[in-house]
């Protein structure tokens, strides 16, 4: 993409220490610099994440403090796609908020973050990895996952508290 001053806004995918501490605590983005993150974060999934709307801050701190992998992607300033995951290290990771910002969609971008957090240290070596997506089924066939036709997803609901 071709920004105002006609260079070149780098891409720029970060891999975060578990629990991502830097964008957690000081909203750190590319080279390590104070970039708004957790805001950043909160618009992405305001604007692009239809079950992940309306989420505070303090709960987006909780949200990133228990994931084990964290994967953020920018473009200049703009968060463009994230992704997390939490995993025992050994037997089980879930995939949870897979996001790639609309305008850029169709690019490769979500294929990246998901490589991105299937190559980190605490996933990578997992027996099995499991996701749920409403819409992203062929995306996700697209990159090696696939239907699990004998097992149910089952649910339960608890009332969130808004302000924990
Ligand atoms: C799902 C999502 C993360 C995919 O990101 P993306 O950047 O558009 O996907 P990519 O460009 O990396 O696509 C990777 C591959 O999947 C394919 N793909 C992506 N979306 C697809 C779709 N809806 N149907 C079929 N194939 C699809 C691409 O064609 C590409 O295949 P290729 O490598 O053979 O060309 C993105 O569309 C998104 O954020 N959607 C809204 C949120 C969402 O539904 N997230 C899913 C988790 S519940």
């Amino acid at each position: 993409m071709v920004n105002k001053s006609g260079s070149m806004t780098r891409l720029r995918l970060i891999k975060h220490a578990p629990g991502a501490p830097g964008l957690r605590i000081l909203g750190l983005g590319p080279n390590l610099l104070p970039s708004k993150g957790l805001l950043k974060l909160q618009k992405l999934f305001d604007e692009h994440a239809f079950w992940a709307q309306k989420r505070n801050l303090k709960n987006l701190r909780k949200l990133l403090s228990g994931s084990t992998v964290v994967v953020s992607l920018w473009r200049g300033k703009r968060m463009i796609g994230f992704g997390r995951a939490t995993s025992d290290q050994i037997y089980r990771a879930v995939l949870w908020d897979i996001v790639v910002a609309d305008d850029v969609q169709g690019q490769g971008l979500g294929r990246k973050v998901v490589e991105a957090l299937l190559s980190m240290k605490a996933i990578k070596k997992v027996e099995r990895v499991y996701l749920m997506t409403t819409h992203g089924t062929e995306f996700y066939k697209q990159i090696g996952f696939s239907n699990k036709e004998d097992q149910k997803l089952l649910i339960k609901n608890n009332a969130l508290l808004k302000s924990i």
